[in-house]
């Protein structure tokens, strides 16, 4: 999968990255930003995630996003559940190292699964959950195509205050097959 500015590249998560997975999944600093809460997650429970990750799945695409030179594996991109029946996916993406957002990589790696999503897998509409003031995050939705189409009120609870969740969409139609 490539795009025209090639920084980063997908690959399927394998269990070899568990260290870094791990890692991210214990960083709370991290899930302010995210839907899911934060919960302290052991070895075995991640191992347990990673199993699910890395098996064959026609339910779920989970991709790890690699620096182009160097290989570095700097966050995770999913499309999790894919609704085969009604051609729909769920997307979620964390840049679990910090010095690494802000870059474009978030963008790349967005567009590169969004043309994965519309040209490879023949879905008709992506869609995601974001944290209302989870500003930056939005601006890049929106930047490839994503509209806002409702909004939770006090859907989460994260940092002692209950927060409205947008959820975003973009349908195939939206999606710009040549430009990243
Ligand atoms: C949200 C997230 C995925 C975005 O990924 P990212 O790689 O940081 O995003 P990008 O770099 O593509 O774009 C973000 C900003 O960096 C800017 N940017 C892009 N390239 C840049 C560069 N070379 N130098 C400086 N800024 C740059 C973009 O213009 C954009 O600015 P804006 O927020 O003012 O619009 C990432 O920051 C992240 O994982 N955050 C924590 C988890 C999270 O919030 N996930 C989403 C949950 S719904």
């Amino acid at each position: 999968m490539t795009s025209p500015q090639n920084k980063v590249y997908l690959r399927a998560l394998e269990e070899e990255d568990i260290e870094r997975t791990q890692r991210w999944h214990n960083d709370p600093e991290l899930y302010q930003t995210l839907v899911d809460g934060f919960r302290f997650v052991s070895r075995t429970a991640e191992r347990e995630w990673i199993a699910k990750r890395t098996s064959y799945s026609s339910s779920e695409v989970s991709l790890a996003i690699c620096l182009a030179p160097g290989d570095e594996h700097i966050g995770n991109i999913y499309l999790r559940p894919v609704n085969l029946t009604s051609r729909n996916a769920v997307l979620g993406i964390l840049i679990g190292e910090k010095d690494h957002r802000r870059q474009g990589y978030g963008h790349q790696a967005l567009w590169q699964t969004l043309r994965h999503a519309f040209v490879d897998l023949g879905l008709e509409r992506v869609y995601l959950e974001v944290v209302a003031d989870n500003e930056q995050a939005i601006r890049l939705y929106e930047r490839v195509g994503f509209k806002t189409e409702g909004r939770l009120r006090n859907h989460v609870f994260k940092e002692g205050k209950f927060r409205d969740v947008l959820v975003m969409g973009i349908l195939r139609a939206e999606f710009k097959t040549t430009e990243a």
